[in-house]
């Protein structure tokens, strides 16, 4: 039997603006433990606000009008999201799931070292660990995603696109979630290293056994990664089913567009990685 880690019930988010903007409209979706779960869509369906919402990182104007958000804890605890205090939902942060932002590699602050950024995440949430241990967890974790660990002094203007998304993933990485949620990761890398990082993500989650929810306007890159793809159209989810169903069978006319519309490097649109 697979076993949820998160599950989504009749969630809904309108933006309070002028006319209000209803972004997510009743959603419910469950993400098992281990899965990569990829969400696609046009831009400005609905896919980062529903990412925030799960996290309780939403901000006003946003409003939660419906449904509920449940993290099933590997302790077995069932975590109500909505209703974690401030100092909860900050451990819950980091600790539990992390984010990689959308274009958040260049987010990067740009007069600090790369092992520097990483640092800070272990002084925030890891106060007990001394600094020789921390900087052995932070060239560890370069050495995980293939940036190499003697890059800890290195500048982000020294590295590429590609290995500053990759730093990106050690942080969300650094405090080993049972949940990584990922906006549009590669969407500003080319083709071959938006491969190679899918490739370190599919072989991450089997190392350490964590979820992904996987956010892009790119459905065929998502084949080559999920497990189960999520189709959202104007804030609801049309089609829900496994990559290869998804590939084979596409039900909605909407998800035949989506697939047709990113022609692959190689011609073939469903080369699985994994
Ligand atoms: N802060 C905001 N205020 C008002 N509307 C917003 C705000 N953020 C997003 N929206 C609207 O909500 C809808 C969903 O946006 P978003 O979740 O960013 O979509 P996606 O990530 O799929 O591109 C869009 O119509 C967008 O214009
Ligand atoms: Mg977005």
């Amino acid at each position: 039997m697979p076993e949820p880690l998160l599950s989504v019930r009749d969630f809904s988010v309108v933006y309070d603006v002028d006319p209000p903007v209803e972004a997510v409209k009743n959603v419910t979706l469950e993400l098992q433990r281990g899965e990569i779960l990829g969400l696609a869509g046009e831009s400005g369906c609905g896919k980062t606000t529903l990412a925030y919402g799960v996290q309780r990182l939403l901000r006003v104007p946003a409003v939660i009008t419906s449904g509920s958000v449940t993290f099933h804890d590997s302790s077995g605890t069932a975590i109500d999201v909505n209703s974690l205090g401030a100092e909860e939902m900050r451990r819950f942060r980091w600790n539990k799931v992390s984010m990689v932002f959308q274009g958040a590699m260049n987010a990067l602050n740009p007069v600090t070292t790369i092992g520097a950024q990483l640092d800070d995440v272990f002084l925030v949430h890891r106060p007990e660990l001394s600094r020789r241990e921390r900087r052995s967890a932070c060239e560890e974790l370069l050495e995980i995603v293939a940036v190499g660990r003697d890059r800890t002094r290195s500048y982000p203007h020294e590295l590429s696109g590609g290995m500053r998304q990759r730093v990106m993933i050690a942080m969300a990485l650094a405090l080993r979630p049972q949940l990584m949620v990922m906006d549009e990761p590669t969407t500003a890398l080319d083709v071959l290293v938006q491969r190679e990082i899918l490739r370190k993500i599919s072989q991450l989650r089997h190392e350490f056994g964590f979820s992904v929810i996987f956010i892009t306007h790119d459905l065929p890159l998502l084949l080559e990664i999920s497990d189960r793809i999520a189709v959202m159209r104007d804030g609801t989810i049309i089609e829900l089913a496994s990559a290869r169903e998804i590939w084979e069978r596409p039900q909605h006319e909407y998800t035949k567009t989506l697939l047709a519309s990113f022609p692959r490097l190689t011609g073939e649109r469903g080369v699985l990685v994994r």
